[in-house]
């Protein structure tokens, strides 16, 4: 078996938030160390490193995982989408993120990071979850101010909220595809 010494750094290299990013660490750093000490992305949150609180929680190709059950090794060549992601610095909060502010859905905000990375790949796998569906999605978090209560509301509204205009886009192209029907010429040859 290869033998990697204890202190031998490697440099990881990862698109963050759509962005190349790279920096060396050791073998055994973290991912969750690795973005904040490493790149800086310190909008991740660390509780208690051995995969129960859910505030790590980032994106790995689009899935939500936590960074501390993940080795920073593990993340190289692959799309890491943190909290900073969901918008711009200097724009509008996500329509999450303001349900989110809507409903004090947060307090110490400790939390929040990970939950909204949560939130945010729940909601594109299951648009139309039912209360209790979103209580069993937040049951891999730990919050310790809102009581879960104003999270749900928020979850529950914004799905709504898609599920809306994603239902008046549809009824839109119908109308207009109804207005101007595929015109279909027969050919008799020549
Ligand atoms: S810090 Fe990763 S699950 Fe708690
Ligand atoms: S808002 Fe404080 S732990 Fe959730």
């Amino acid at each position: 078996m290869k033998q990697i010494a204890r202190d031998s750094l490697h440099t990881v290299r990862l698109q963050l938030n759509g962005v190349e990013r790279g920096a060396a660490c050791a073998a055994r750093t973290l991912l969750s160390d690795f973005l904040r000490e490493g790149l800086g992305a310190t909008g991740t949150h660390v509780g208690c490193e051995h995969g129960v609180c859910g505030a790590c929680t980032v994106q790995i190709d689009g899935v939500a995982q936590r960074s501390c059950m993940t080795l920073a090794v593990q993340a190289e060549g692959r799309h890491i989408d943190t909290v900073e992601g969901l918008c711009d610095a200097d724009g509008p909060l996500s329509d999450l993120q303001a349900a989110f502010q809507r409903h004090h859905a947060l307090q110490c905000g400790f939390c929040t990071a990970g939950i909204l990375m949560s939130c945010d790949d729940y909601l594109r796998r299951r648009p139309d979850p039912t209360e209790a569906e979103v209580r069993e999605m937040l049951s891999g978090h730990l919050c310790r101010c809102t009581g879960y209560t104003p999270i749900v509301r928020a979850v529950l509204e914004i799905a709504a909220q898609r599920g809306a205009a994603q239902a008046a886009n549809a009824a839109s192209n119908a109308a207009s595809n109804a207005a101007s029907p595929i015109s279909v010429t027969s050919s008799t040859g020549s």
